[in-house]
């Protein structure tokens, strides 16, 4: 079957224009963002736009897309695309998702993003990796996707029988798969939001997952109804579980669901991961938001994908483009995430804006792959497609 063609969203933009209608959101990501900065409040915009240490990584991120190029091919007659993808057993339109944003919800106007973040998913069909970390509790953002496939992504607890309880509620609100995230069970040098002394989690956003468990609950003397500030120190004590991979086995264990390991750089590590079981290893280092000085996660993706042998492998860190989209396919990614993109069209446009940053990128990877000659994901990653520059 062939894909959508997702590259017809620039004859809506130009037939528009024949009627004097103009794009009222961004074109580039350059302009979405300086939008965003000034429609978000100073303390969102930081904890959005910041990174560890001097952000030479997620900087790093970015410009790592810039070293390689697509070689063109002619004559191809590239009139049909076809970018669809099967996710360990997911028939997806395409290989976008919307990667895991705590605070997302703060990033909306109404203060609602999870859920306008949900509803732009179940509208473009790309799937939504919905955080532990929410204004909203997950069963209501799972009732906003749709038939869009959506993942829960879990920020392990140290209270075992918490991380139980949050992986059957994501079971029983319908989430397809459980992304395990290994590379925050503590916050990175941050310095952008330690000169404010701004973390919004302990000012008590994006807590509703817990406030709203049982388990959490039962561990509080008072409800956070009547002691919000009870609840929240409670959740800073038992929110980061240094994991060792003696705890993939219970890990595991824990659902039937697909299990997607999140945080993934080093080949061996992705060995490990895949003796212990899981469905697909997700390469990324958190846009640079954890660990300054590292190697950008694209830089990363050959070995991982090398290793994994077949595998799926999930990849985000620095796409801002759908030339960016395209070339972490090329390297080998199965499914490519959005991160800061999406917020900064929350910030500007709501559930539209969302909408309109996931059609722009997949207009755009659709386009340069007609244009280039690679009709398919499968020719993207023939030899020879992508050079180093
Ligand atoms: C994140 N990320 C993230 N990851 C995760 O597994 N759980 C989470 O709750 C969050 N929260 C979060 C908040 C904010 C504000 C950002 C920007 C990012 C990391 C996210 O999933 C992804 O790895 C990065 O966003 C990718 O980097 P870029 O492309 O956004 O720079």
């Amino acid at each position: 079957m062939a894909g959508q063609q997702f590259g017809d969203y620039q004859n809506e933009i130009y037939f528009d224009g024949l009627f004097g209608v103009q794009p009222t959101l961004p074109m580039t990501f350059a302009d979405l963002e300086t939008r965003a900065r000034a429609a978000l409040s100073p303390s969102v915009w930081s904890y959005v736009a910041g990174g560890a240490g001097d952000e030479r990584t997620q900087r790093a991120n970015v410009s790592a897309f810039e070293g390689w190029g697509l070689v063109p091919r002619m004559m191809v007659g590239a009139r049909q695309r076809d970018l669809t993808v099967d996710l360990f057993g997911l028939r997806l339109p395409s290989p976008l998702f919307l990667a895991p944003i705590g605070v997302i919800g703060l990033c909306a106007q109404d203060g609602h993003g999870d859920l306008a973040a949900a509803r732009a998913a179940a509208r473009t069909g790309v799937p939504m990796v919905a955080s532990t970390l929410s204004v909203d509790p997950m069963e209501q953002v799972a009732d906003r996707l749709g038939d869009t496939p959506g993942l829960f992504q879990l920020y392990t607890p140290t209270d075992r029988a918490l991380a139980e309880s949050l992986v059957r509620r994501a079971e029983a609100a319908g989430f397809r798969g459980i992304v395990i995230t290994l590379d925050t069970w503590l916050t990175g040098w941050r310095p952008r939001d330690l000169a404010t002394g701004n973390f919004p989690q302990l000012r008590g956003h994006a807590l509703a997952n817990y406030t709203s468990d049982p388990v959490f609950r039962a561990r509080l003397a008072k409800t956070p109804e009547e002691d919000p500030r009870a609840a929240v120190l409670e959740w800073a004590g038992v929110f980061g579980n240094p994991l060792t991979w003696d705890d993939l086995p219970w890990l595991r264990s824990l659902t039937d669901l697909p299990l997607v390991l999140k945080g993934i750089c080093h080949p061996e590590d992705v060995r490990r991961a895949r003796d212990g079981g899981v469905d697909a290893v997700y390469c990324s280092n958190h846009g640079g938001r954890q660990a300054d000085g590292g190697l950008p996660a694209l830089d990363a993706l050959p070995g991982v994908v090398e290793a994994a042998d077949g595998l799926p492998v999930l990849f985000d860190s620095g796409v801002r483009t759908g030339a960016d989209v395209v070339k972490a396919l090329a390297l080998g990614a199965t499914a490519v995430g959005v991160g800061r993109p999406y917020a900064y069209g929350l910030a500007l446009g709501g559930e539209d804006g969302v909408v309109h940053v996931l059609r722009s990128l997949l207009a755009e990877a659709d386009l340069l792959m007609a244009v280039d000659g690679y009709p398919a994901l499968a020719d993207l990653r023939a030899d020879g497609a992508l050079r180093r520059l």
